[in-house]
């Protein structure tokens, strides 16, 4: 079974899902998501045959809660046997040459939350931290469907406010591509517990001070909205055509 991960506004990723069960989150334990563009629920059910569980919005720390919290969902998941984990978020992208509207395989990360989900003695081999082979199917299967899908540094940041322009340009000097708040402690989760990893970001928006445009939550989910039909065929060509 294959967990899949929806964030902002990219909720339109569950309805290319053939539903089976609904469980609420609270229904598994964690506590309800209160941003706007998060529904709050597993459901379990197909994605081009496949049995997937998909994770229809998610924790984040801006919200309060702590690492532990925002990947209890990660856990859960691989607790009902997902084998292979698929996270989406809504990101905004520092890189000229990644325009907003298009989505950014992760190669990497950088977690600047300042925290982590694992305790004591969990030293998880971060080296590879996005699965290669997932990573080589989805590149091959965005050149088929001639989908534009470029790869880079995801930076994690605690939010909620959006980042300075100073603060994207350190960024920038540290090789981050594109910047949101979600992603890297569900990826570490995953990690830790020997489950491979595919991630994507949709760029909603530049970052701040790259162009004269001010950023506001709004447009972000609607792009987001746009662009999450792109990802819902991508995965189902994928999905299909592996077993
Ligand atoms: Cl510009 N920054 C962060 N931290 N998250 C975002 C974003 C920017 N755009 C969408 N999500």
């Amino acid at each position: 079974m294959i967990g899949i991960v929806s964030g902002s506004g990219l909720g339109a990723l569950a309805d290319a899902v053939e539903i089976e069960r609904e469980v609420p989150f609270l229904e598994a334990g964690l506590p309800i998501s209160s941003v706007p563009g998060h529904a709050g629920a597993f459901v379990f059910g197909k994605l081009a045959g496949r049995s997937v569980l998909l994770m229809k919005g998610r924790l984040h720390l801006y919200e309060g809660y702590d690492a532990r919290q925002v990947t209890a969902g990660i856990r859960w998941m691989v607790a009902q046997g997902i084998n292979k984990l698929i996270l989406t978020n809504a990101a905004g992208t520092m890189n000229n040459a990644f325009a907003p509207g298009t989505w950014m395989m992760l190669s990497d990360h950088l977690n600047l939350t300042a925290t982590s989900p694992l305790a004591g003695a969990d030293f998880t081999d971060m080296s590879v931290a996005y699965d290669a082979a997932c990573r080589a199917d989805f590149r091959t299967a965005a050149i088929v469907s001639g989908m534009t899908l470029h790869e880079g540094v995801y930076a994690g940041l605690r939010g909620p406010q959006y980042e300075t322009p100073a603060e994207i340009r350190m960024l920038q000097s540290m090789g981050a591509d594109a910047v949101g708040m979600s992603t890297v402690l569900e990826t570490i989760q995953a990690r830790s517990l020997k489950i491979p990893v595919v991630a994507f970001s949709c760029l909603t928006n530049w970052a701040a001070g790259l162009t004269g445009a001010h950023l506001d939550h709004k447009g972000v989910l609607e792009t987001g909205r746009q662009a999450a039909d792109e990802m819902a065929s991508l995965l189902k060509q994928v999905l299909g055509e592996k077993r």
